[in-house]
């Protein structure tokens, strides 16, 4: 066993603490939600000042749009469309798993739904054919969307991944931190009303409840910068435990809800 003595320890304290603080201030902005003290009174310098954030997209032109809008806002700044995003998004690099997938599983659906399907990763047949939730998981979750008198065209549907985990493993901490600022940048260019999360690592991953199970965090909303979010158990886990698709329909009918009333 390598013995670690105090300094190594507090070095690697140190390490994780700034890397964690990073990856706040890198979601806070992408979210545009900044911490306050990088845009108090305009003359503060984002982290990311001078960066092209997407194709087209400037740092400068982020800030303007900070100061007028908000996720849940109207969608009538928009600074960057799906499509931008899954431009660079074909230029990622940032974790292995692009060496191992066939294709990137990027998303589809109506980019201005006012609800968003978000699950875990694609499995093999996502894999293969660069479209999300098009396996058996896939076909009951369209068989879902069906049941709540929703065509799959009229929703959003994507995963916190974009590409496939070798063998169907589960993400790896380190993948979803590296490729959620993705799914926060869909989100931003779509600005749903609900997202409904599928299954335990997309419901943990965007409400930061590491660990809360989805039996616990399931069946009720939760506010997701505005947005109303409502977990619910994954698709697959219904083939396996068809018991639970009566919960499932109970947690949809709640989303069916807010979506006739227009709240
Ligand atoms: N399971 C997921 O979480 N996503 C898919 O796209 C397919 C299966």
């Amino acid at each position: 066993m390598i013995e670690m003595n105090e300094s190594d320890i507090l070095k690697d304290e140190l390490y994780t603490l700034v890397r964690s603080l990073k990856n706040q201030i890198e979601l806070a902005w992408e979210l545009r939600h900044p911490l306050s003290w990088t845009t108090a009174e305009g003359d503060q310098k984002s982290p990311f000042l001078g960066m092209k954030l997407a194709s087209g997209v400037h740092e400068q032109d982020v800030k303007e749009s900070l100061i007028s809008s908000d996720i849940t806002g109207p969608a009538d700044n928009p600074l960057e469309t799906l499509d931008d995003i899954r431009r660079d998004m074909e230029a990622c690099h940032r974790c292995p798993l692009e060496k191992t997938r066939k294709n990137l599983v990027f998303g589809e659906g109506n980019p201005h739904s006012e609800l968003v399907f978000v699950g875990e990763a694609p499995g093999a047949d996502e894999d293969l054919q660069g479209r999300p939730f098009v396996g058996r998981a896939g076909h009951l979750l369209t068989r879902i969307i069906d049941a709540m008198g929703l065509k799959r065209e009229d929703v959003y549907i994507c995963n916190i991944l974009k590409c496939r985990p070798p063998g169907n493993r589960n993400p790896l901490p380190e993948e979803i931190e590296v490729c959620e600022p993705w799914l926060i940048r869909q989100l931003e260019a779509i600005r749903p009303r609900i997202i409904c999360a599928l299954g335990t690592f997309a419901a943990q991953t965007l409400l930061k409840k590491k660990g809360i199970p989805i039996t616990v965090l399931r069946g009720q909303f939760h506010d997701y910068h505005g947005i109303k979010l409502m977990p619910t158990y994954h698709p697959a886990y219904l083939l396996r435990n068809p018991g639970a698709k009566r919960q499932v329909w109970e947690d949809v009918q709640k989303i069916m809800k807010v979506l006739e009333a227009g709240q």
